[in-house]
């Protein structure tokens, strides 16, 4: 038997889902092992999860590299005209000098990302919670032979990309919510769907209890996609 999947984590926030992997993995619903856990801020509360479990952890500090952005900084494989034809994060009416600071901006911080996952051998990074787009410069160099980032995604993809799937769910007046894992592409929230889960959003339902039915979902639905990941890909 092989060994089992790698898995990396990346997160922003409360990490509540990555409780649910390192969960899984280790009462053997996942057949992998969370070999690394990394945040885009200091304060992401989930971080100490990893420490607790004895995984371990790094930050890139995403806005400060933005703040003092210089160009001299850009990876010298940084292709700005490659990864300007490939996204499809923004649309032909955005500010064309935006779009460019953006790409050039986050391969920066993309650079240092991919120089600390590097280390830890990882099959599979998962996005949990993370608060930050990838750039097709950080999704090829990961990618390779194959799509190996997936996310997970507040709402019944395609419906409702973007920060605030419950809440634009909710807001809308959807009867059903649900959330989505994905494998993530060069658009935002776009690529092909893995797995989804479904709920009853009812009259007495508040945007705090559609949330909570959602995330009891997350926490079901992300290892159980991870697992079909393991299954398909990583050869037993
Ligand atoms: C989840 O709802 C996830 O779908 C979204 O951000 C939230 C993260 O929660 N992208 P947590 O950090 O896993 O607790």
């Amino acid at each position: 038997m092989c060994r089992k999947t790698n898995i990396a984590v990346l997160i922003s926030g409360s990490g509540t889902n990555l409780q649910a992997i390192i969960d899984a993995c280790e009462s053997g619903k996942i057949d992998g092992k969370v070999v690394v856990v990394g945040a885009d801020n200091n304060n992401a509360k989930g971080l100490d999860r990893a420490k607790n479990r004895g995984i371990p952890t790094f930050v890139i500090d995403y806005s400060q590299i933005i703040k003092s952005f210089k160009d001299n900084q850009l990876p010298i494989d940084f292709n700005l005209k490659d990864v300007l034809s490939k996204q499809s994060i923004f649309d032909t009416e955005s500010d064309p000098e935006k779009v460019k600071l953006f790409m050039m901006t986050r391969s920066v911080a993309e650079e240092k990302l991919f120089n600390t996952l590097s280390s830890f051998d990882f099959d599979l990074l998962a996005l949990a919670g993370f608060m930050r787009i990838l750039t097709p410069y950080f999704i090829d160099k990961v990618n390779k032979d194959r799509m190996r980032i997936i996310n997970i995604h507040p709402a019944l993809l395609p419906s409702f990309p973007g920060t605030d799937g419950y809440g634009d769910t909710f807001r809308y007046g959807c009867k059903v919510g649900g959330c989505t894992v994905h494998f993530v592409d060069y658009g935002e929230d776009s690529g092909p769907i893995i797995g989804q889960k479904a709920f009853e959003i009812n009259d007495c339902d508040t945007l705090e209890t559609v949330k909570e039915k959602g995330l009891k979902l997350e926490w079901e639905l992300y290892p159980h996609c991870i697992q079909l990941f393991e299954k398909l890909y990583h050869h037993r």
